[in-house]
């Protein structure tokens, strides 16, 4: 893997200027201070967010404005319709909060929300996400890797994947009471992917906690794969012998499989993957090999015929 040499300087130090430029073109856009009064407290919940490292695992490509990574989502939990979440996440409360993380492990435990934010020094990282619907951002995530808290559950030998578990509450999830998905999201990675320094366990984007619609409180993030991998509002980490069987694949076992690595030459049941257009783009571009890291994440792979394993 080609490692990179994280820089390490405190954000506090270096505010980085996109994010205080989006901030303030949202504010323009916003009609300035009247209108602050009338936005979602998530917002600004992020102005707490202190001791921020720049991480070297940053792509260095214009980011989508944050206007467009808050309002335009999936999250089946809160309706089909991109701009549903936005609408709809108002009613996830995301304190208290705790994650289980269980099974084959020697040391399993739930761990709090405000423990999990405190676990590792919390790292901006530009990814970008790569839709399986052919659409891409750029967005500057917050987290640590998620082998930081793995490394402290202990995993034993049997541990050979990870089952990640979304909130079930349809009452405060309204688009539970609805089968478009089998309930609650569940998604999974291999142990050594969910190791790799790439995966993020994220509690944050654009300097602030996640907006209810991107997932909060927490979520992942696996830049190398299909959005719909980085699941989100995360209850649950269940390390097991055998794969886990995820939402999507359930719903669709010829259009999701589970690896669902970013691959142009693998095309989707209904459509292609060979191109995406990045959102606030006119123009299509060529889809990366592993949305671009290639030379991080290949080796995970090597010997594995990826057309069968999509
Ligand atoms: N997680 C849950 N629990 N429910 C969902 O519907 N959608 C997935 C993923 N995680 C989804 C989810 C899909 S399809 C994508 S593309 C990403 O979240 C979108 O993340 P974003 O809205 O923060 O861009």
């Amino acid at each position: 893997m080609s490692a990179y040499k994280p820089p390490a300087i405190p954000s506090s130090e270096i505010t980085p200027k996109n994010l205080f430029l989006a901030r303030r073109k949202f504010m323009q856009m916003a009609g300035g201070a009247a209108a602050a009064a009338l936005l979602p407290t998530s917002l600004w919940a992020g102005e707490k967010l202190s001791g921020i490292v720049k991480s070297g695992y940053t792509v260095n490509e214009e980011l989508t404005p944050y206007k467009d990574v808050t309002s335009y989502n999936n999250f089946y939990e809160f309706g089909t319709g991109k701009e549903d979440p936005a609408q709809n996440a108002g009613t996830l409360k995301t304190r208290p909060w705790t994650v289980t993380v269980e099974g084959e492990v020697n040391k399993p435990k739930v761990f709090d929300i405000e423990e999990l934010l405190k676990m590792a020094p919390l790292e901006e990282r530009v990814y970008r996400l790569r839709c399986v619907e052919a659409w891409s951002m750029v967005v500057p995530w917050l987290g640590f890797p998620l082998a930081e808290l793995i490394k402290r559950v202990e995993p034993n030998s049997k541990a050979k994947y990870v089952e990640f578990v979304s909130l079930l509450d349809p009452v405060q999830m309204p688009g539970q009471r609805s089968m478009v998905l089998e309930w609650p999201y569940r998604e999974g990675l291999r142990i050594d992917e969910a190791m790799h320094p790439l995966t993020l366990l994220t509690l944050g984007l654009y300097g602030e906690l996640l907006p209810n619609q991107n997932g909060a409180p927490i979520r992942i993030v696996v830049p190398w794969k299909y959005g719909f991998k980085s699941a989100k509002s995360i209850v649950s980490i269940r390390f097991t012998e055998q794969q886990p069987i995820s939402s999507w694949m359930r719903a669709g076992p010829n259009e999701y499989g589970f690896y669902s690595n970013v691959n142009p030459d693998v095309d989707h049941a209904r459509w292609s993957q060979a191109k995406e257009r990045r959102i606030g783009d006119f123009l299509k571009r060529k889809t990366l090999y592993f949305n671009g890291y290639q030379d991080e994440v290949a080796q995970l792979y090597a010997g594995m015929d990826l057309q069968k394993n999509f």
